[in-house]
């Protein structure tokens, strides 16, 4: 008999009540093509950890610490980073990375529930059938980033403003709120911020890993994109209002500094313990301002998978009025002083190909 698994309780805040509607739809065709099409893709793409990623050859330390960065801050690029001694970069990066993809880690595990959910809450057979390829992506997902964070570091706890947004996600009774949630607001985020991480870091394991997490996320994405837009037109104003403040609660949870995304202090918290002093650190790498903001102009910094990304699909699906455009705004200049323009103004719109936009770079 094999030994028995102890058992689990609970810790506070480990269980969130989550019922929701199940609907069963009795109409079997297809009524969403786009929605079959990308359940189809999905099949076809289905990967393994185990065999497809080269677990064997470990982490490299060097690529990883020369081309490590810090949430779309370019600190790789600076003097200051390369002249710190190997020992001092490799301690710095590998703990940083720890926390960074632990909170990735955790978010792949509201991920793989919310998906879940989907498939008994959304209305139509396209949506359910996709819901389900999407769990078992969540499942690898959650998989990979574990066993990635277990040869660097150790699994750091969740930050509080993202265990926030997935209790809020799971809790919420609407799935038109979930999908938006998630996979519009927090997996556009995770795209466009595992895509930009993928680009910097020249360490194998690390790039492949992110490029098929990337490559799946553009899917799941995709899947909010699709649907939402099928179904948004159909919406009454208020019911399109109730959506629109759904959306922006979850974004503000995940880069507002004022919901307590405590980010910086995480880190230099992280830094310390490696043996670099925070502030001597900051103070440096202060001196180097131009190269940072022309590299920040790139990456967009914290609030650019946002501007960049998010805030063109929340527009593309029919969420971009004037009054979301309004709560943005004064979230960028809460942020960022009166630096910023309007987001009314940018130019962007969502890749017309997502998974040719996540194999640019790979
Ligand atoms: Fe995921
Ligand atoms: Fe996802």
């Amino acid at each position: 008999m094999p030994p028995a698994l102890p058992s689990t309780h609970p810790h506070d805040g480990d269980e969130v009540k989550s019922a929701l509607t199940a609907i069963y739809s009795w109409n079997y065709d297809s009524e969403i093509d786009e929605l079959r099409t990308l359940y189809a893709n999905a099949l076809e793409r289905q990967w393994i950890a185990l065999r497809d990623l080269d677990w064997e050859s470990g982490i490299d330390p060097e690529a990883f610490s020369r081309t490590f960065s810090v949430g779309g801050f370019p600190i790789q690029k600076t003097a200051f980073w390369q002249n710190l001694p190997s020992e001092t970069k490799w301690e710095v990066s590998r703990r940083t990375a720890g926390f960074l993809l632990s909170n990735f880690l955790h978010g792949e595990q509201g991920a793989l529930m919310v998906a879940a959910q989907l498939v008994a809450a959304v209305p139509h057979m396209d949506g359910k059938f996709y819901a389900s390829t999407q769990t078992m992506d969540e499942a690898r997902h959650v998989e990979v980033f574990a066993a990635y964070i277990r040869m660097l570091d150790e699994v750091h706890p969740i930050a509080p403003s993202l265990k926030k947004l997935l209790d809020g996600i799971l809790t919420a009774e609407s799935w038109l709120e979930k999908a938006v949630g998630m996979n519009v607001v927090t997996e556009g985020l995770a795209l466009y911020s595992f895509r930009d991480m993928r680009n910097q870091t020249e360490e194998p394991l690390l790039k492949k890993l992110l490029t098929l997490v990337s490559r799946d996320e553009a899917r799941h994405t995709g899947y909010g994109i699709k649907y939402l837009s099928a179904v948004i037109p159909s919406l009454s104003l208020e019911e399109r209002h109730r959506l629109e403040d759904f959306a922006f609660e979850s974004a503000r949870l995940l880069v507002d500094s004022r919901a307590g995304v405590s980010m910086r202090q995480s880190v230099f918290e992280v830094w310390k313990k490696s043996g670099l002093d925070p502030l001597t650190a900051f103070a440096e790498i202060a001196k180097e301002r131009e190269q940072i903001a022309a590299e920040l102009q790139r990456s967009g910094g914290r609030l650019g998978p946002m501007r960049g990304f998010v805030i063109p699909t929340l527009k593309a699906i029919g969420l971009g009025s004037e009054r979301l455009i309004g709560h943005f705004d004064e979230m960028f200049r809460a942020n960022f002083g009166g630096r910023t323009e309007s987001v009314a103004k940018d130019p962007w719109g969502v890749p017309e190909d997502l998974e040719a936009w996540v194999n640019e770079g790979a």
